[in-house]
């Protein structure tokens, strides 16, 4: 792929502007006034995907936002991928996105022409999931940012939550994993074209078919794996589902080359982090390094975690590969009743 040159500056100073580690964004939310209203139906107390709001009995507002800094060089590519990742919020709910409005950061310094391609990446990723782009707010910034405010439907008794897992309940996750680690070793000019095209790829696909073939099934609880790492978005719905997930290391599907790159140390900071805030709640023996580095790597724009009956996950599988998925979607562990202090993820 042609490099472009000009947001590189970008990308480098964007480990700046990652994301706000979960201790402080739960001790600051934590001090905030509660609200309550008996037509809200997801708030801000479980950490789901995004908020809910029942306007009839038969239909339920989903509203979310999402932006960050540049993740990659092509600015058309950026806006592609940080559209595909705001959307997801609402499929991740179960929703149907609707009504979407650009939110951006831009320098003066920078040629217009770039903003230009990164909000044509965002409309192409919209009008792809069916929704409207109907506007936005732009601001000046010396680290360019995007990203969208989603708003949403769904029937208010077949909204996905991050809980309600049960006991041998089968997990599935729709996307690769690895795409922190694959970015970093982009950026170190290490990564194999066949990872950068994959990752890319994935990285720009929306979770659109992923929900809709899952409509048909009992999907118990579902949450999109993204800056958290698949351990700390798995330990959010462990803990709100009182369960214990058992991930299995093998069974998990990495991106191209994403093992030997954690090997390597391409292992980006947000990692690092995810590990200190998720390590006490995971059980893990004898699992190697390399393993560990993927499952707290944040992903950008990940795939759907859902948590399925053992009796449907066979079909749905069946269902994903029927449909040409443009991810790979793979069972990942299982459910297991939590014990007294047992802690909420295994890794086996
Ligand atoms: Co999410
Ligand atoms: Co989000």
């Amino acid at each position: 792929m042609m490099k472009d040159i000009r947001l590189t500056q970008m990308t480098k100073a964007s480990g700046c502007a990652a994301k706000i580690g979960p201790n402080i964004l739960s001790e600051v939310l934590g001090k905030l006034p509660k609200f309550y209203d008996e037509r809200m139906l997801v708030g801000i107390e479980t950490s789901d995907d995004a908020a809910v709001y029942k306007i009839t009995e038969d239909i339920a507002l989903i509203q979310t936002l999402d932006f960050f800094t540049p993740v990659v060089d092509d600015p058309y590519i950026f806006g592609q991928i940080a559209a595909a990742n705001a959307l997801s919020d609402v499929y991740a709910m179960g929703g149907e996105p609707k009504i979407a409005l650009n939110i951006v950061a831009f320098p003066n310094c920078l040629d217009p022409s770039i903003l230009g391609e990164i909000l044509a990446g965002g409309a192409d990723k919209v009008r792809e999931a069916g929704a409207v782009l109907a506007g936005g707010h732009s601001i000046q910034d010396d680290v360019p940012k995007y990203g969208l405010s989603v708003t949403g439907f769904a029937h208010p008794k077949k909204l996905y939550k991050n809980y309600g897992c049960k006991p041998e309940d089968i997990l599935i996750l729709t996307k690769p994993v690895g795409s922190g680690i694959v970015n970093t070793a982009i950026k170190g000019e290490c990564a194999s074209d066949e990872a950068l095209k994959q990752v890319l790829a994935s990285m720009t696909s929306l979770n659109k078919k992923a929900k809709e073939v899952s409509e048909k099934y009992h999907i118990h609880a579902c949450t999109d794996v993204t800056g958290f790492g698949v351990i700390g978005h798995g330990r959010e719905m462990a803990a709100a589902s009182d369960v214990t997930l058992e991930l299995d290391v093998h069974k998990i599907t990495y991106f191209e080359n994403a093992i030997d790159y954690a090997k390597m140390g391409f292992v980006p900071a947000g990692a690092y982090n995810n590990r200190k805030h998720n390590e006490r709640f995971v059980e893990a023996r004898n699992i190697e390094e390399h393993f560990m580095d993927l499952l707290y790597d944040p992903q950008t724009s990940g795939g759907l975690l859902m948590s399925v009956s053992k009796e449907e996950a066979e079909s749905i599988m069946e269902d994903f590969e029927k449909k040409h998925l443009d991810t790979k979607a793979s069972v990942i562990g299982q459910v297991c009743k939590r014990e007294p202090d047992g802690k909420y993820i295994r890794l086996i």
